[in-house]
């Protein structure tokens, strides 16, 4: 296994002059021996390309890449002794199950009761161990992509396992189980992972260390809890939860809160530290963001509330998700994931809801104040 340092940037168009011509814009970053990452971002974010140059598929237009302190920039695949696990199944339809299995060990001259050991713990971990002599043809979809994950796990001497997307092909609750197997599999053997998905889920649930990616940029890289709880830019606020961090336009008046539209007149003083409070006057504006799951309704007792009018409260079954706007029509909504405090509310009705507390976060130009 090795450590990844990352000192690039990819152009699919010579000559890249504006920040558009960038697949991936200029990135530093290392991928730590032994880590379990995920890339997570939407499409065409730069997902594959970052993986892509990682593997050696891609060569970056800009920069180098290191292994263990060896520039690896003009290696191929092969020679950096990357496992890739794609999209969909990269398998061979003649050989059986165990001999797919067996494939990139035999390849690399592993004596034959190494390769059988390997491939007997792998298949135990993929549920595969009872189909290790059947031919892979017949097989169904997910089966096929198990083997794929397989053949990425089976060798020990890679430098790094590279997943792209590698469940979409499985069904949703088979997915889980991979998704934890992936984890168990990481715990064990101490791999270096790196997962592509944009599937926040997935992300969250298989990684120690996420990279969110937005644009050809790595926005914010954090583990489940971080982004979550501070949300380094605006769009990770959005992108990871569901749904996303509530954002409201607010400006600093005579030492407190102005929310944008909200028409109750309130100036808000919730606690702040010196250094974020001193932020938010010098910027003037900003935006204030609240996961769904930190608001909670109040009175109009409450200093730190604000008055919102309920346009829908829905009974998901574990929590009430009311969608609210501010007060006079602000096109601002809010979405709150509530108890059965809720039970009682109707779209229509006039609520207060507690938007300040600790977990609060503030953004000048999309980027937390912290
Ligand atoms: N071979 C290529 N030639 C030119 N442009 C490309 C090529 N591959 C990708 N791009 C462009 O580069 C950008 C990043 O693409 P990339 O495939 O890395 O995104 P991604 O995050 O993997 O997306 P997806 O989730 O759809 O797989 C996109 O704008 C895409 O159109
Ligand atoms: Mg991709």
């Amino acid at each position: 296994m090795a450590r990844i340092d990352l000192d690039l940037a990819h152009a699919y168009v010579p000559n890249p002059q504006r920040d558009e011509d960038y697949a991936l814009l200029p990135l530093r970053f290392t991928f730590e021996d032994g880590g379990a990452y995920a890339l997570l971002g939407p499409s065409g974010c730069g997902k594959t390309t970052l993986l892509n140059c990682v593997s050696g598929l891609l060569r970056p237009s800009q920069g180098t890449i290191h292994f263990d302190g060896k520039d690896v920039t003009a290696a191929s695949p092969q020679a950096r002794n990357i496992a890739q696990v794609f999209q969909f199944p990269v398998i061979y339809d003649t050989m059986t199950v165990g001999e797919n299995l067996a494939f990139p060990l035999r390849n690399r001259g592993v004596p034959d009761a190494q390769v059988r050991e390997r491939v007997g713990r792998v298949a135990e971990m993929l549920d595969l161990s009872s189909s290790l002599d059947r031919r892979a043809s017949g097989l169904a979809a997910d089966a096929k992509q198990k083997i794929s994950l397989g053949r990425g796990l089976v060798r020990q001497d890679v430098s790094a396992i590279l997943f792209d997307e590698p469940l979409t092909v499985i069904d949703p609750h088979l997915k889980w189980q991979l998704r934890r197997k992936l984890k168990e599999i990481h715990h064990e053997f101490r791999l270096t992972l790196i997962y592509v998905t944009h599937d926040q889920t997935e992300a969250l649930t298989f990684a120690d260390q996420v990279v969110v990616m937005s644009r050809g940029k790595a926005v914010q890289v954090g583990s489940a809890d971080a982004l979550f709880e501070k949300p380094a830019h605006t769009f990770v606020g959005h992108f990871i939860g569901s749904p996303g961090m509530n954002f409201l336009s607010a400006a600093w008046r005579d030492g407190a809160i102005e929310v944008q539209g909200d028409k109750s007149g309130r100036r808000y003083s919730p606690p702040l530290e010196g250094h974020v409070a001193a932020a938010l006057q010098a910027a003037g504006t900003f935006r204030i963001g609240v996961r769904p799951e930190y608001l909670s309704l109040s009175n109009e007792a409450d200093p730190l509330a604000m008055p919102v009018h309920v346009t829908r409260a829905q009974d998901i079954g574990t929590y009430w998700l009311v969608t609210a706007t501010v007060e006079a029509g602000n096109d601002a909504v809010l979405r709150a994931r509530l108890g059965t405090e809720a039970a009682s509310l109707n779209a229509g009705d006039a609520a207060w809801l507690t938007v300040f507390n600790r977990h609060t976060c503030y953004y000048v130009n999309e980027e937390l104040v912290q």
